[in-house]
């Protein structure tokens, strides 16, 4: 069996890039992905136990530059649409941001998603949040479907996003 299912892989800047869905739960990822989430929020989104049970059950994406996890997305089906994936999180290492490296991996995983069926995906992304949030709008043509006021009870706003498959191009 595969441990990674190539999704996508190109060249950039002299790097080997790929983006790949991790098919098999592979517990050595576990401090790769704490780090790159730890390097990417002032608070920890996860911890070993959630991490070991969303590659068990959910499904993690990363994107490497040659042999370097660079980035990783997060995600599980949601409980009241099977046809439905929720992104809980999607990062970046902090140097290889702003570099369209975000937009390939989660064309990446769009393209994967919809190669098991999924006929849409939804997220919450920090109102503040406008590089993201660019991200999911302006490139992917995810549509705010609500305005969540203290989702996570820090007084943060989130606007809940979501995106219907059949009306994504996949031309990123
Ligand atoms: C969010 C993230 C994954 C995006 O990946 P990325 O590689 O940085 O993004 P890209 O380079 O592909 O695209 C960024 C786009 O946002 C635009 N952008 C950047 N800052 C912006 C701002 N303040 N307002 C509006 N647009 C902005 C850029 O111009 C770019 O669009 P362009 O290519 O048309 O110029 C990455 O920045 C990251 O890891 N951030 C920290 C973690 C995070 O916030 N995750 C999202 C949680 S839901």
């Amino acid at each position: 069996m595969e441990r990674y299912h190539l999704t996508r892989s190109f060249n950039s800047e002299g790097y080997d890039l790929t983006i790949a869905e991790i098919d098999l739960h592979d517990p050595t990822l576990i401090p790769v992905l704490t780090e790159l989430d730890l390097l990417s929020y002032a608070e920890p989104t996860f911890s070993r136990y959630t991490l070991g049970g969303l590659m068990r059950f959910g499904r993690v994406f990363v994107i490497r530059a040659d042999e370097l996890i660079i980035g990783a997305c997060h995600t599980f089906r949601s409980f009241d649409d099977p046809e439905e994936i929720v992104i809980f999180n999607m990062a970046l290492r902090p140097g290889w941001r702003g570099h369209g490296l975000g937009t390939r991996l989660l064309a990446g995983v769009l393209e994967r998603l919809r190669d098991h069926g999924i006929k849409r995906v939804v997220l919450a992304v920090a109102s503040n949040n406008h590089r993201a949030i660019a991200v999911y709008r302006m490139k992917f043509g995810f549509q705010q479907v609500d305005l969540l006021a203290n989702e996570f009870n820090n007084g943060q706003g989130y606007h809940l996003l979501r995106l219907e498959l059949s009306a994504w191009s996949g031309q990123n």
